[in-house]
């Protein structure tokens, strides 16, 4: 695998395999890798030739109030991991290699309508630094494809909105949310949990099974959107949204039609989790 910091050294090596007409496979990541970051790298593997992945803690994407500073970086695991899943490349860009004009002073994107909900209206500002800077990565890489996690489903709504918006000529793949035994989605933030509140971090999934099974009862979302909130909130969770959407991120107008998500957003402390889970499946 071959390490880069900045886009001229990527271009080239891509520029050089896009002449050998094999397919570029994209998977970008904030570091801090584990199982389900190395679930995606596999979904690329098998819908392209050549693998890269990036590593970039994006300081557009957080809040003034957020863990930019004390987000996880771990580059030396994350290095022998993504060796280990056979990546062909891995981009390590600065802030600066990122923002050549700095972030006070940057081209921004911004995708309407969908980013003012869920996440979105809790954490203003987060999807544009998250838009900004996959496009910027998209053109640094300009891969075939690119795999994004269902865990982070708004996130993976923005990207696809974007790409067909700017005409990226990518294909953007979903991929599974990777769960521990116990059913708590894998996220790098699982590690700021003290013992106790990682015992009750389950509860989300929890929560969202019950929101399934109330659905197969046949309650309306607004029911299930109860269900889901009580079991949070009496399990000491504050609770940032429970939502029942479509899965273009709409309000469902009739509790019978199919295809409905579970979404929620909770925090333990500090921590703030999030989790969703198709109902209809
Ligand atoms: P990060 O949180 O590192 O996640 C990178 C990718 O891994 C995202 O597509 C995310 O949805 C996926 N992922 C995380 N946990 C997962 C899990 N348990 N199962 C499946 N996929 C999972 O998301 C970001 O970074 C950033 O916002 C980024 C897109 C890189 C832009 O900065």
């Amino acid at each position: 695998m071959e390490v880069f910091r900045s886009v001229a050294q990527i271009r080239a090596l891509v520029g050089e395999w896009r002449r050998q007409d094999l397919r570029i496979g994209f998977v970008p990541t904030m570091g801090n890798l584990h199982d389900g970051h190395f679930a995606l790298v596999d979904l690329a593997r098998e819908n392209a030739d050549r693998v890269v992945s990036s590593i970039f803690v994006n300081p557009t994407q957080f809040g003034p109030n957020e863990d930019y500073a004390l987000y996880p970086r771990t580059p030396d695991s994350d290095i022998s991991g993504l060796r280990a899943h056979g990546v062909d490349a891995l981009l390590l860009p600065s802030v600066e290699e990122m923002y050549p004009f700095g972030t006070a002073n940057y081209v921004q994107m911004h995708v309407p309508g969908i980013t003012d909900i869920l996440c979105g209206r809790h954490r203003p500002g987060h999807f544009n630094g998250v838009a900004t800077v996959v496009a910027r990565l998209f053109n640094m890489v300009q891969p075939d494809v690119a795999v994004f996690g269902r865990k982070d489903y708004q996130q993976l709504q923005v990207v696809r909105y974007m790409t067909t918006d700017l005409a990226f000529p990518v294909r953007i793949i979903p991929a599974p949310t990777l769960r521990e035994p116990d059913g708590l989605a894998m996220s790098s933030r699982n590690r700021y949990l003290t013992p106790e509140q990682r015992s009750l971090a389950p509860t989300i999934h929890r929560a969202l099974r019950a929101m399934h099974a109330a659905r197969t009862r046949g309650d309306p979302p607004g029911r299930i959107e109860g269900v889901g909130e009580k079991l949070l909130l009496d399990a000491g969770f504050e609770v940032d949204y429970v939502e029942v959407l479509r899965s273009d991120l709409s309000r469902p107008r009739e509790s019978s039609e199919p295809g409905l998500i579970a979404f929620a957003a909770a925090r333990l402390g500090r921590t703030r989790l999030i989790d969703n889970l198709d109902l209809d499946d």
